[in-house]
């Protein structure tokens, strides 16, 4: 096995899009890889300090939309161009942006699905930013993104993970097994 320094190689990382609304109600969005889950209704972020924490200071509410192969070039663009320089940097991305059912935040209608939250909790807040626990308030899917119980088709979104080893993107792929029950094959 060869050794390496700690890193943040932690596999494998979301690619997700926090959307926000700046100041003057213009919807803003950057790519987060440090994010995950925190509790059964509940999300956690590492965020830097942004134009989207500037607009978070302001509002608690955001979405959560998870990038796919189709969306990928506009979703790095938001994640190496801030909102702070380029005004209505969304509008370069093509995107559309519609308002949230439960949040005042924009929903990306460009995306399979997209979560509503709410800040509940800011953890160790500084200049360079802070973690961010927050409520999911609704979720939004698109119809043709459901599978036939009704629910998410994950295999059919196309969703894209982040590399930060080689600073890459690769597109997540086939089912290969069942949670909670191929395991007790070797009861
Ligand atoms: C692949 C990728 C992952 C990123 N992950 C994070 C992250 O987890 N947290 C964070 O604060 N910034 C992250 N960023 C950086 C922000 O997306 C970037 O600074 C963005 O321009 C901020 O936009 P804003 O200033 O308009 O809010 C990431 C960028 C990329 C390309």
């Amino acid at each position: 096995m060869k050794q390496f320094n700690p890193k943040p190689w932690f596999l494998p990382q979301t690619v997700i899009i926090i959307g926000t609304y700046d100041e003057d109600g213009t919807p803003n969005a950057m790519n987060a890889a440090w994010a995950g889950t925190w509790d059964n209704d509940k999300i956690m972020i590492s965020m830097g300090n942004h134009q989207t924490t500037l607009n978070l200071n302001r509002c608690p509410d955001f979405t959560v939309a998870f990038a796919t192969k189709e969306t990928l070039v506009a979703s790095d663009y938001v994640g190496i161009i801030s909102g702070r320089k380029a005004k209505d940097k969304v509008a370069q991305t093509g995107w559309t942006a519609v308002k949230g059912e439960k949040v005042n935040a924009p929903v990306f209608t460009d995306f399979p699905m997209t979560m509503e939250c709410r800040i509940e909790r800011k953890i160790d807040e500084s200049a360079t930013g802070y973690y961010i626990v927050a409520d999911i308030l609704n979720i939004q899917v698109k119809e043709e993104y459901l599978a036939e119980d009704g629910k998410p088709d994950v295999e059919k979104m196309h969703l894209i993970t982040f590399d930060p080893v080689h600073l890459g993107y690769l597109e997540i792929g086939q089912r290969v097994g069942n949670a909670f029950k191929d395991g007790a094959q070797l009861k």
